[in-house]
């Protein structure tokens, strides 16, 4: 890939006026847990031979840095475990144009892959962490270990990027009453933490995400017993609101697409595992640019003519409904997070 070949003024506008300038890349649906609001402990994944390749997926990337795109996360499942994933952070990190290469992660193969990422140069790195308490970490992930994702954190704490910031998905009943502990954990070690409230992707046996919500709000007032917490302004450009907590440095932000909502903001889409463009977290709207890939391997400019005709089908926002079924039937592992 010629990555010098960037010297484009062209950005990506969708019909609304939105400037498109971050893309959020899935490179597997597959993950070592399987957290309760996530999946279902039996799924269906995608078969290999439907995935993206590496190559495949850098191709996408390339483009999208020619079309003004700054900012690339990768993200799953978990993308860690993709076999040889580094390659693509290598290639990745190397495109011109771009501003940021940063991941999404659950922390279970930090400890050995902190350092190759950032000497690929992942930038920053979000890591989800829901509880402290190995055994309720147990039963929100069914599979994960605590431990062994703590080491993650301090290893990557340790290898020294830029930003660290921990996600953790808030349910009534299951770990609501940990806030306050996650967010000193978070503000000990300099690190910023996002609550996000559950979205309905996907039908999940046996939890009912009406009964498990747990609001932006409602934290925020169980913080407020512990912290002061001040108003900013700052953001990431992503959908957080961001308090900081007084006399520390440390940041909280609240994912509320339930209770507040950002997509007047939007900047972002998303590409699955097969390289299907998703305009919206929370609708159907999409482009499949593999087969376009595939129709002309050696042709960006008729991939890159899908990405810019992809913008008039960009939705105006996402309607989510906890009470009813969910309207979207992707899992979040398939969408990237
Ligand atoms: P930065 O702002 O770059 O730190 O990242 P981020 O908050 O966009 O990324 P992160 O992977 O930490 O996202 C956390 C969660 O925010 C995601 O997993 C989603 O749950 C939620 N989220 C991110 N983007 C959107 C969006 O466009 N719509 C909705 N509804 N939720 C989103
Ligand atoms: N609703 C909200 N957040 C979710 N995540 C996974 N599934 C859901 C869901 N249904 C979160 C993970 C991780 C991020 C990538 O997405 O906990 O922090
Ligand atoms: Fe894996 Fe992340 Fe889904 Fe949990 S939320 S099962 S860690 S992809």
């Amino acid at each position: 890939m010629d990555a010098s070949k960037n010297n484009s003024e062209e950005v990506l506008i969708d019909k609304f006026n939105r400037v498109v300038d971050y893309v959020r890349i899935s490179v597997t649906d597959r993950c070592d847990f399987r957290c309760v609001y996530c999946m279902d402990e039996e799924m269906h994944f995608v078969p290999r031979a439907q995935l993206l390749t590496l190559e495949e997926i850098s191709r996408i990337a390339q483009a999208f840095t020619e079309l003004g795109v700054k900012k690339i996360r990768i993200t799953g499942g978990e993308p860690l475990i993709r076999r040889n994933v580094l390659k693509l952070f290598e290639d990745i990190g190397q495109l011109s144009g771009l501003d940021e290469l940063v991941l999404t992660t659950n922390g279970s193969q930090l400890t050995k892959l902190a350092q190759p990422l950032k000497d690929a140069g992942v930038k920053r790195i979000n890591i989800s962490l829901d509880s402290l308490d190995a055994e309720k970490f147990k039963r929100i992930t069914r599979v994960g270990d605590l431990n062994n994702v703590l080491a993650g954190i301090d290893t990557a704490l340790a290898t020294g990027f830029e930003k660290i910031k921990l996600n953790a998905v808030i349910l009534k009943n299951r770990n609501h009453d940990e806030v306050i502990e996650l967010v000193s954990y978070a503000g000990e070690r300099g690190m910023d933490i996002s609550f996000i409230e559950e979205m309905p992707l996907g039908v999940i046996a046996n939890h009912d995400r009406a009964e498990a919500y747990y609001s932006s709000d409602e934290i925020k007032s169980d913080l407020e017993q512990a912290f002061e917490l001040i108003p900013t302004t700052e953001t990431t450009n992503g959908p957080s609101k961001y308090y900081k907590v007084k006399n520390t440095g440390t940041r909280v932000g609240f994912i509320s697409p339930h209770s507040h909502n950002f997509c007047d903001d939007c900047n972002r889409v998303r590409l699955t595992c097969e390289g299907r463009l998703l305009l919206c977290l929370g609708q159907e709207h999409s482009v499949d640019l593999r087969k376009t890939l595939r129709a002309y391997p050696e042709d960006n400019e008729k991939l890159k003519q899908a990405i810019r005709d992809s913008m008039a089908i960009k939705p105006k926002g996402h309607e989510f409904d906890l009470t009813g079924k969910p309207l979207i039937f992707r899992h979040m592992n398939v969408t990237g997070g």
